[in-house]
């Protein structure tokens, strides 16, 4: 039987209906800025795309664009300002940064209760401690395109241990009584691995590297990988057309998880909206508090 396509074209309009759906009935609208140094091509893309969604549900976007040779402590001095606006609710440097500039270091100085990429460390220890958090927006995504198959006990294996997609990814996974094995580039015998997988996280960044023969049948796949080849196709991590004939349920690249990132990014601006402003009203402590004084 042919594998049911997962749409998440359609599950990420779903999910921006509902934010903004959300947000209209807020009285005040969020906002979220993102930061932008240098010109790198497929950043401005994705950066646009960002303030076009946003705009959609009615969030309130500020982008600041820096040239490409922005100093580290002007890059700081903007987020903290960003930080100490009560206007802003969420905050996204994009990634990633030019050679010279410190990515940790600006990630480390974002406030957590603004950190709608959950990349922060503390988000990132409640999230891995199965505490309440912001948590980043494509393993998020993963999980939400997830929804109606069974996960509690069942063989979940990831490939790919990056810290914005893999790691978070086995840690949600984890937290839904998934039993969860997180493989990578130096996994050996992966693909016996793979074929253990009731549900398979493709998230290694090399073009197509699953095949059909990897998967178990009747395993669930979920295609993280944006892939350019050299003859101008999209594809992911997986071998789509040998994969969609071995599994139950498989996600297009395009149209899969990709939709997915940005609906999740406005859910989080939402969410850290909500949670702030109630710390301010002083309703409700951490773990969503600013941590200034
Ligand atoms: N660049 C590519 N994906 C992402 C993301 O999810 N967050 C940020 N900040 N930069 C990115």
């Amino acid at each position: 039987m042919a594998a049911r396509i997962i749409d998440g074209k359609a599950v990420a309009a779903a999910l921006r209906a509902d934010v903004a759906a959300r947000v209209a009935g807020l009285g005040y609208r969020p906002g979220l800025a993102v930061v932008l140094v240098g010109d790198d091509a497929a950043s401005a893309v994705y950066v646009r795309n960002k303030d076009r969604a946003a705009s959609g549900v009615g969030i309130v976007t500020r982008t600041i664009r820096l040239p490409a040779v922005t100093a580290q402590a002007e890059l700081l001095a903007t987020v903290r300002t960003l930080n100490d606006d009560p206007a802003i609710d969420g905050i996204l440097v994009q990634l990633p940064l030019p050679a010279h500039l410190d990515q940790r270091a600006v990630i480390d100085l974002i406030d957590p209760a603004k950190d709608v990429d959950g990349l922060h460390p503390i988000n990132v220890g409640r999230l891995h401690g199965g505490l309440p958090g912001l948590a980043p927006c494509t393993p998020r995504g993963v999980v939400k395109l997830l929804d109606g198959v069974s996960l509690r006990g069942a063989r979940a294996v990831v490939v790919g241990r990056s810290a914005l997609v893999g790691r978070p990814v086995a840690a949600m996974l984890t937290a839904l009584d998934a039993t969860v094995t997180l493989a990578h580039s130096r996994t050996r015998e992966l693909e016996g691995e793979c074929r253990r997988a009731d549900v398979l996280i493709a998230a290694v960044g090399r073009p197509e590297m699953i095949r059909g023969e990897w998967l178990a049948h009747g395993a669930v796949v979920i295609d993280v990988g944006i892939n350019r080849l050299a003859d101008g196709r999209l594809v992911g991590d997986v071998a789509y057309a040998e994969c969609a004939a071995v599994a139950a349920a498989i996600t297009p690249v395009p149209g899969g998880v990709g939709p997915m990132t940005i609906a999740c990014l406005l859910e989080n601006t939402l969410d850290a909206a909500i949670a702030r402003r109630a710390c301010d009203q002083k309703s409700v402590q951490r773990p969503f508090c600013s941590q200034s004084p």
